[in-house]
């Protein structure tokens, strides 16, 4: 999604700003650009459609340079991915507007604007904010002023970096629904929409909460609040390591971060377990309090997070005995929802900023408990600042480390072990999980690591399975009981990264429709570990092999499925069978990165999406 980056410095910062426009282009963008004031004094531009090399490749030909500038990379939304649309938009020669979000009420500021005189050069919703903060200047000499007034008419979402000709030691910003962080510097300091895009220049952060406006000069920040009023906001020190930004060894970063798994989850559940059962306080001092009163589930998230919280509905049901509710959040934001009595709010986020998922909860939030609320709200999430965190009663942080590559991996399998530790700690709480039970799935989580060790030791078996589907345009996965959702988190992360056509069905529904596709052109997936359910899937892949479907099956080495003609078959190492779904997503992870590896897809930015969903 789109991304912003700003600084005002005594040095030429055109290099820090290309810099963090690479650093975010995981984020998945479609053109980019970047604005300096130039020491004539006059605002410049350069803008380009594809990768910030392009613009890179311009800076290059035509230099730019200047101590205040701001850059952008977008994502489209209103108009086409070209240059006159891409960031920044200028009001005149004096206004430069940078903007992550949508302005919903852009076609009556456009027609306001219009008859004002405002000629547009664009299609796009951003260009309405800079006539109409240009606009406030008339009346409104300081820049903060203005802005403060200016933002009062955006209906929507946004983060937006401002830079004037006629006021040149100051980046103005304000955030409504898109995230943004000040990076503090010695003598200069900076904007982005994400402090990884700053990790070069800083380790100290300032984020600014909803309705914030910030002025930033190269040895001051000031906010105020969206009444006007001056606030201070914390600043903090960044922790994560620098090797997260660095490929290292691998080809891929989604191939990296795949490879990490192990050791995430670990740090997932270190300090969070006894000695024989989980540890309540881990997800808060008052956690313990309020797990007792809990008496149903309600999960909200979008993606492969919405995949997560499918597998813990059967985990919270089976093991915990709480009636649980699943729903991805852009439905969920939009229904009148009957809140049962007693029922915690779950989101799931690896950027805790997901707009629909953060909308969700703003609406759950809405209501007290007792008065038709919920009872509490907890979100299960990866960025410890971010707005999820922030705005939810309770959280758990998923270890996971940033993840760059767009396809979400090793933030879904550390959401699992969340989810898992979620549902023991509830049992435990409220006396509905056997003890013994407990115990033994503590210990299994301990060997968890390991495990998943063992499934990545067979990467080079999965590389061989991709071939078969070198040439394919459609796929099925299979799966039943709480691998149905594994099933479908592999439909997703083939599709995403390789654009192969897949889909996802509990094994048996086959029966009831999707068997009329198979036949030898469409491979049939299938996760099957040695449970309860396993005599039923194999006549379910029985009826695929008799409709000539070629079948890759990741089967526990105790199932007794063997290699046959059009049947390959993966043994997977023996796994309790309630953390099966964390050890299954590997082979189906690795499968879908060999097979976009195979079709020269860019795997870590397919085309058309983006990481961190910040828009509806
Ligand atoms: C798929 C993927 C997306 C995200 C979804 C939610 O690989 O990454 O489906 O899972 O956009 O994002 P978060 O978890 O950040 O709320």
């Amino acid at each position: 999604m789109c991304g912003i980056v700003g600084a005002v410095a005594e040095r030429n910062i055109t290099a820090v700003l290309v810099e963090g426009l690479k650093r975010l282009e995981y984020r998945g963008y479609d053109s980019a650009g970047v604005a300096l004031l130039t020491e004539q004094g006059a605002l410049d531009r350069r803008r380009r459609v594809g990768k910030v090399s392009e613009l890179q490749a311009a800076l290059q030909a035509e230099p730019l340079a200047g101590r205040l500038g701001i850059a952008h990379t977008r994502w489209a939304t209103h108009g086409a991915p070209s240059e006159r649309n891409a960031h920044p938009h200028f009001s005149g020669q004096e206004l430069a507007v940078v903007h992550n979000g949508i302005i919903e009420n852009h076609e009556e500021l456009r027609e306001q604007l219009k008859g004002l005189g405002y000629v547009f050069t664009s299609d796009t919703d951003t260009e309405t904010i800079v006539h109409l903060l240009e606009h406030t200047l008339k009346s409104y000499a300081d820049l903060a002023d203005a802005l403060k007034v200016a933002v009062k008419q955006l209906h929507g979402a946004y983060g937006l970096a401002v830079i004037s000709a006629r006021q040149p030691d100051r980046l103005l910003a304000a955030r409504s629904g898109s995230p943004l962080v000040i990076g503090l510097g010695l003598g200069e300091n900076f904007l982005a929409s994400d402090q990884l895009a700053l990790r070069q220049v800083t380790d100290r952060f300032m984020y600014l909460e909803e309705g914030d406006i910030a002025e930033i000069k190269r040895d001051s920040v000031q906010i105020w609040t969206v009444d006007g009023e001056a606030v201070e906001r914390e600043s903090v020190q960044y922790h994560e390591g620098a090797e997260a930004a660095d490929k290292g060894e691998y080809r891929h970063f989604m191939l990296k971060e795949i490879f990490e798994q192990p050791r995430v989850v670990q740090r997932t559940l270190e300090g969070r377990l006894g000695s024989d059962h989980v540890l309540v306080q881990a997800f808060g001092p008052q956690a313990a309090e309020l797990f007792a009163k809990v008496k149903n589930v309600q999960i909200v998230a979008c993606g492969t997070s919405y995949h997560a919280g499918m597998v813990a509905r059967y985990w919270l049901e089976e093991l915990a005995g709480i009636p649980c509710q699943i729903e991805v959040a852009s439905e969920f934001r939009y229904r009148k929802v009957v809140v049962q009595p007693d029922t915690l709010f779950v989101s799931i986020s690896q950027s805790g900023e997901t707009a629909d998922t953060l909308a969700a909860l703003r609406n759950a939030k809405d209501k007290a408990p007792g008065q038709g609320g919920y009872l509490a709200s907890l979100v299960i999430c990866n960025v410890g600042t971010s707005s999820l965190v922030r705005e939810s009663d309770l959280c758990l942080l998923t270890q996971a480390g940033p993840e760059i590559g767009v396809a979400s991996t090793k933030a879904f399998t550390t959401q699992l072990v969340g989810l898992m530790l979620l549902t023991l700690a509830l049992g435990q709480v409220r006396g509905t999980l056997d003890k013994a039970l407990e115990a033994e799935l503590v210990d299994e989580l301990r060997r968890l690591p390991t495990r998943l060790g063992e499934a990545l030791a067979m990467d080079k078996t999965v590389e061989k399975i991709s071939e078969l589907f070198a040439e394919k345009h459609h796929s099925l996965f299979l799966g039943r009981g709480a691998q149905y959702p594994v099933a479908m988190e592999g439909a997703l992360k083939l599709k995403e990264i390789s654009y192969i056509h897949a889909e996802a069905y509990p094994a048996g529904e086959l029966k009831h429709g999707p068997l009329a596709l198979v036949d030898s052109d469409m491979p049939v997936v299938t996760v099957a570990p040695n449970n309860e359910l396993l005599e039923k899937l194999k006549s379910n892949l029985q009826e695929v092999r008799a409709r000539g479907g070629e079948l890759i099956v990741f089967a526990d080495q105790q199932a007794g499925m063997r290699n046959g003609e059009g049947t390959h078959v993966v043994n997977m190492p023996h796994i309790h069978d309630l953390l099966a779904p964390i050890l299954y997503t590997i082979p189906l992870q690795l499968l879908s990165y060999h097979v976009a590896v195979l079709k020269g897809t860019d795997v870590d930015q397919p085309r058309n999406l983006a990481k961190s969903v910040t828009v509806e």
